[in-house]
């Protein structure tokens, strides 16, 4: 069966039970739906949450689906330590451009609301934080079509809903989806956009990969779900959107207008951003007979694993290209910013242009790329601190780049603040740890270890639990 969020979450419950929690009591879509995110939290437990009852709302709500390495393993059919090579799947060797299907085909198309009928109100759209400035759309995936190629491009933008049919945007100035409108609005042009709410994991991974270029994340997502997505001509616009998506809402970006959007608690942690946005105007809404609506916990865990593990694979595809030795890459979860490789280094070079090919991959985020030897695992924070450690000497191995992250956007150290208050843009510097040993044929000290392969044959079962002292003749009775 053709993969979307049905086919995922019955996946999820025949393999991991105990990963989705269903919610029937009422909950307030202000800060209920997070609230069950962020107690959970607290207790490190990211179950995904399917609330029934959100007040106000005829739809469930879904949320923290993605808040997992093991979810989004099982999502692309992955083992957890191969997601990091999850892009070597876009690379061409199977690619699998979208194919379109008839609307009556379209399980989006069950249900539509045109203009007056539509209502966002009826939609359980969370206000996630304290300070937020109301509802946001945090897992819808915005379609446009480039006015100049004709590519359909893809991306996630935080949604700020005003009204029943008004809506913020939120584009990253070097984002496609930011370039797309600019080219509508210098034309005078209203912008048409499609944004699709609900979808299998794997579409969403797409969706907010790397991909070079206008265009090209539905193959993206075609290629991490190993199939072609299902794609159906929206009602008001000639953009192609998921036929299997839970719901499509139609509109265009109304030229010239802005409006003042957010506060948002974005993935950093901290309410940075906002001011002046775009205003999309939703004119039809398309959604299955019983839809279920899908949020991303803002903020939390949800929103940086998402934000890092699909641009893990880009950085892995990009890197690679530069240092054929890279091993694995990770982005921690708990930070974002920061950018772990492992290579098997031939040249002293290596490291260096390791961490450029990574920083330029993902300039608006990362702060700090850290290279370690291929025996260091970078999922393991203490083996990264331990190079650091052993093989980091700062007056040769740092390297500062200065100007490289900003100006403003979402890190709060893009930013100069005052005593009143007010903020200024500001530029912010780039950081590069090389702690990696020198490239042969130097000779640096060896590792200790146990040999491994004599670790990995140890079998545990041979251990046995003291439970009684008589088992051990030699202890004398207290
Ligand atoms: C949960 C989540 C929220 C995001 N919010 C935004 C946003 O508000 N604005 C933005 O420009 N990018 C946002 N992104 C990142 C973009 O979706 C991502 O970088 C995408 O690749 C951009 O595509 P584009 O360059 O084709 O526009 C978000 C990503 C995630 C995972």
């Amino acid at each position: 069966m053709t993969s979307d969020l049905r086919t995922f979450l019955s996946d999820l419950v025949a393999t991991q039970p105990d990963a989705l929690k269903r919610v029937d009591v009422p909950v307030d879509r202000s800060f209920g739906i997070t609230a069950y995110g962020a107690k959970l939290d607290k207790d490190r437990k990211y179950p995904a949450l399917l609330f029934d009852n959100v007040e106000g709302a005829t739809i469930p709500c879904l949320t923290n689906l993605l808040a997992t390495h093991d979810r989004m393993a099982l999502a692309l059919g992955l083992e957890v330590e191969d997601l990091t090579n999850a892009s070597d799947r876009t690379q061409g060797m199977q690619p699998h451009p979208p194919v379109t299907v008839d609307a009556a085909q379209a399980p989006v198309k069950e249900v539509i609301w045109r203009d007056d009928e539509v209502d966002l109100g009826k939609l359980p759209i969370p206000v996630h934080n304290q300070l937020d400035g109301g509802p946001f759309l945090t897992a819808a995936v915005s379609l446009m079509k480039d006015p100049d190629s004709g590519a359909i491009n893809a991306g996630i933008y935080r949604h700020h809903v005003y009204d029943s049919r008004r809506m913020g945007v939120w584009f990253f100035g070097s984002h496609d989806g930011g370039t797309i409108h600019r080219r509508y609005e210098e034309r005078g042009e209203p912008t048409p956009i499609a944004i699709a709410i609900g979808h299998h994991p794997g579409f969403l991974m797409g969706a907010v990969s790397r991909v070079a270029g206008i265009g090209g994340e539905y193959d993206a997502a075609g290629a991490f779900l190993g199939e072609s997505v299902e794609v159906v001509k929206a009602e008001n616009s000639d953009i192609m959107v998921p036929a299997r998506a839970e719901i499509v809402l139609e509109g265009v970006i109304i030229p010239g207008e802005m409006v003042e959007e957010g506060p948002f608690a974005e993935w950093p942690g901290h309410y940075v951003g906002g001011g002046p946005k775009p205003v999309i105007r939703i004119d039809c809404v398309t959604m299955r007979a019983d839809a279920i609506f899908q949020d991303i916990q803002a903020s939390g865990r949800e929103h940086r694993l998402m934000g890092a593990l699909p641009r893990i694979s880009s950085i892995h595809t990009r890197v690679k290209q530069v240092v054929p030795g890279l091993q694995a890459v990770n982005v921690p979860v708990h930070t974002r910013m920061h950018c772990y490789l492992s290579i098997k280094k031939a040249l002293d070079s290596d490291p260096t242009r390791a961490a450029f090919a990574a920083f330029n991959t993902e300039p608006e985020n990362l702060r700090m790329v850290i290279v370690v030897d291929d025996d260091i695992d970078v999922f393991d924070e203490e083996e990264v601190s331990w190079a650091i450690g052993t093989r980091f000497d700062a007056t040769k191995d740092l390297q500062i780049i200065p100007e490289w992250n900003g100006p403003g956007g979402l890190l709060p150290t893009n930013w100069e603040y005052d005593e009143q208050g007010t903020r200024t843009k500001k530029m912010s510097s780039g950081v590069i740890i090389d702690a990696t040993k020198p490239a042969p044929p130097v000779v640096f000290p060896v590792r200790a270890q146990v040999p491994r392969e004599v670790v990995r044959a140890v079998n545990l079962d041979t251990m046995l639990d003291v439970a009684t002292p008589e088992q051990l003749p030699w202890m004398e009775a207290r």
